[in-house]
C-alpha cells in the first residue's frame, strides 16, 4: 500500500531524525525547504547513529525537498523548525494547509500553539514532546545521540482526532515509542521546567548537561533555579508538576550527561537561542503571577545580550 507523503518543515536534528526513520520504514518523506540545496530537489543528509552500537557507521541518504511555493496540498506535516522560526515557516506554507491537514508541532517551550492557531487556524493541530537526543552539524550530518520517546496529543480537548491513529501508528513504526496522550499540555509544562533549568544553565556556562550535577557550583545554581520554578508552578496551580521538577531535572541531566543541550548547540553554532519560548515564556508567566525569579532573570538577560 502506498503511504501518504509525510512533509517535514525543518531539516535540522529532529526533522532529519524523523526523515531518516520514516524513509527506512518505507514512508515517503519530503522536506519543505526555504533554500533548495540543489537543482534536483533533493537534499543529501548524512546520518550517524550512535544508538545500537552503530558507531561511525555514517550513511548518506537523499531526501526529496520542495520549496514552500512548490508545495501544494499537505495532509501530514511535522513541524520541526526551532520555535523562533515557526511563524516564518508556517506563513510560507499556509496556502497548502486546509481542514484536512494534520500538523504536529515539535518545538521546545511554550507559545508555539498560539502562533500556529493564528497562522493555520483550519488545520488539525497536535503537539509533540520529544526526548530523543540528536544534533545536526553544518556539514549536513545528523547524529542520533540518545534514544528517547515522543509523546503526541491534541492541541485542544475539543479538537477532532479522527484519522490521527494511523498517523501515530506510522510514526511509531518509524521511530518508536510514539505515545498518544490527551494530557500533552501537562507534559509540555513539565518539559518547559526541565528546559528552563538545563538549557539556560548549559548555554550560559557552556558545559554538557552532566556538569550541572557534577560541578558543585553549578549544582547550587541548578537547585536555586528549581526552587524558583517550583514556586511559580505551585502558584500557577501545577503542584504535581512542581513536586517533580527536581527529580526530572536530575534524571535528565544524568541520562544525557555527555550531551550538549539544544540551546548550547545554538549558542556554539552562533544561531539564535529559544529564549522567548523557554526562559522568556516562564518569566512572563512569573511576572503575571507576581513571582520573582532572580536567577532565571539573570540567565535570560545574559543570554539575550549575546550577539553573534
Ligand atoms: O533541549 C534539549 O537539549 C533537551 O530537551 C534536554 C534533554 C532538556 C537537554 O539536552
Amino acid at each position: 500500500m502506498q503511504h501518504q507523503t509525510v512533509y517535514i518543515s525543518g531539516s535540522g536534528a529532529i526533522g532529519g531524525l524523523w526523515a531518516r526513520h520514516l524513509l527506512n520504514a518505507n514512508y515517503p518523506v519530503t522536506f519543505i525547504s526555504k533554500q533548495l540545496d540543489n537543482v534536483e530537489n533533493s537534499i543529501e543528509l548524512k546520518f550517524n547513529n550512535l544508538i545500537n552500537n552503530e558507531v561511525d557507521q555514517i550513511q548518506t541518504q537523499s531526501i526529496a525537498q520542495l520549496s514552500p511555493e512548490q508545495t501544494k496540498k499537505i495532509k501530514i506535516l511535522l513541524v520541526c523548525v526551532k520555535s523562533y522560526q515557526l511563524s516564518t515557516a508556517l506563513n510560507s506554507i499556509k496556502h497548502a494547509i486546509d481542514s484536512n491537514s494534520q500538523v504536529i508541532l515539535f518545538q521546545n517551550g511554550m507559545g508555539n500553539l498560539e502562533i500556529a492557531k493564528q497562522l493555520i487556524p483550519e488545520a488539525k493541530l497536535f503537539l509533540a514532546s520529544n526526548t530523543h537526543g540528536a544534533n545536526r552539524t553544518s556539514d549536513f550530518c545528523v547524529t542520533y545521540a540518545g534514544a528517547g520517546k515522543t509523546l503526541v496529543g491534541p492541541a485542544t480537548n475539543s479538537q477532532s482526532t479522527a484519522g490521527i491513529s494511523s498517523f501515530i501508528d506510522a510514526l511509531n513504526n518509524a521511530l518508536p515509542p510514539v505515545i498518544w496522550t490527551q494530557n500533552i499540555q501537562d507534559h509540555l509544562w513539565e518539559k518547559l521546567a526541565v528546559n528552563a533549568v538545563i538549557n539556560t544553565l548549559t548555554a550560559r556556562y557552556q558545559c554538557p548537561n552532566g556538569d550541572l550535577i557534577k560541578n558543585p557550583d553549578l549544582l547550587l545554581k541548578l537547585k536555586q533555579l528549581v526552587l524558583e520554578l517550583e514556586q511559580l508552578y505551585g502558584q500557577l496551580g501545577k503542584q504535581t508538576i512542581a513536586d517533580n521538577i527536581q527529580t526530572n531535572v536530575s534524571n535528565i541531566a544524568s541520562l544525557t550527561a555527555k550531551n550538549k543541550s539544544s540551546m548550547l548547540q545554538d549558542r556554539m553554532n552562533q544561531r539564535p537561542m529559544e529564549l522567548d519560548a523557554i526562559s522568556g515564556y516562564v518569566l512572563t508567566q512569573a511576572k503575571t503571577a507576581g513571582i520573582s525569579m532572580p536567577l532565571l532573570t539573570e540567565l535570560h538577560d545574559y543570554l539575550s545580550n549575546i550577539h553573534h
